[in-house]
């Protein structure tokens, strides 16, 4: 008899989480595919745009938070990344990735001929951490993403990639698997976009690195080309 321990059968539900979501769907399953983005005046320059939003209360998370977490990078990168929200790290420092995956991120980023602050601009779905690092909630994302939205605006990345899950389908409104998004170049308001591992989870299963890193080879030849 073959007998396997309560903690192997948690991390193989945890990995296969991450893949699959809460529930393997055999079919697609779309909520909406249109969301509706209010329209708001934010400034033209991105230092004027972090300053105006940078004490938001729009959501419970602006009085838990440390610091408000805006983004990392190059104003005129051409790739963009985007995590779910920031963790404690993050919330900490004020900085998107500081942790240990963004360590494994900034070697990601080594290995595509890149730096945090060369060509790519970092931020996350939603601006300051979710207390336990629980996901974001429906009705933080509906007051966070208009600034993201706004970001990418200014930016104009030629490529957005979503990283993990959890960005991903929250950036396109799907409840799909991350296994369904890979490999795709979706549309997100007007700006392709294609989604793949969040770095925490090649942390916890290097199993997913080879394909991670085809994404990535595939990256940066989209953003080269
Ligand atoms: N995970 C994320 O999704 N974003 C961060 O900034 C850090 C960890």
């Amino acid at each position: 008899m073959i007998f396997i321990s309560d903690e192997k059968i948690i991390q193989f539900l945890n990995q296969t989480k991450e893949v699959y979501g809460d529930e393997i769907n055999i079919e697609k399953k779309i909520i909406s595919s249109k969301k509706i983005i209010r329209k708001e005046d934010f400034p033209s320059d991105l230092d004027v745009f972090y300053n105006q939003i940078n004490k938001c209360h729009k959501c419970s998370l602006g009085s838990s938070r440390t610091n408000f977490v805006f983004g990392v990078g190059d104003k005129n990168a051409s790739l963009m990344l985007v995590g779910e929200a920031p963790g404690e790290n993050e919330d900490l420092k004020g900085e998107p990735f500081v942790g240990r995956a963004g360590k494994l991120l900034d070697k990601i980023l080594f290995a595509i001929k890149r730096t945090r602050n060369e060509d790519v601009y970092i931020c996350n779905v939603i601006k300051c951490r979710p207390p336990n690092n629980r996901d974001p909630l429906t009705s933080e994302v509906k007051e966070c993403e208009p600034y993201l939205i706004h970001q990418i605006n200014l930016i104009k990345p030629k490529l957005i990639v979503a990283l993990g899950r959890v960005a991903g389908k929250t950036l396109l409104n799907v409840d799909n698997s991350l296994k369904s998004m890979r490999g795709e170049i979706h549309n997100y308001h007007g700006t392709p976009l294609i989604v793949t591992y969040h770095p925490a989870a090649l942390l916890r299963n290097p199993n997913w690195k080879p394909l991670a890193w085809e994404d990535f080879k595939w990256i940066q030849s989209i953003i080269e080309s």
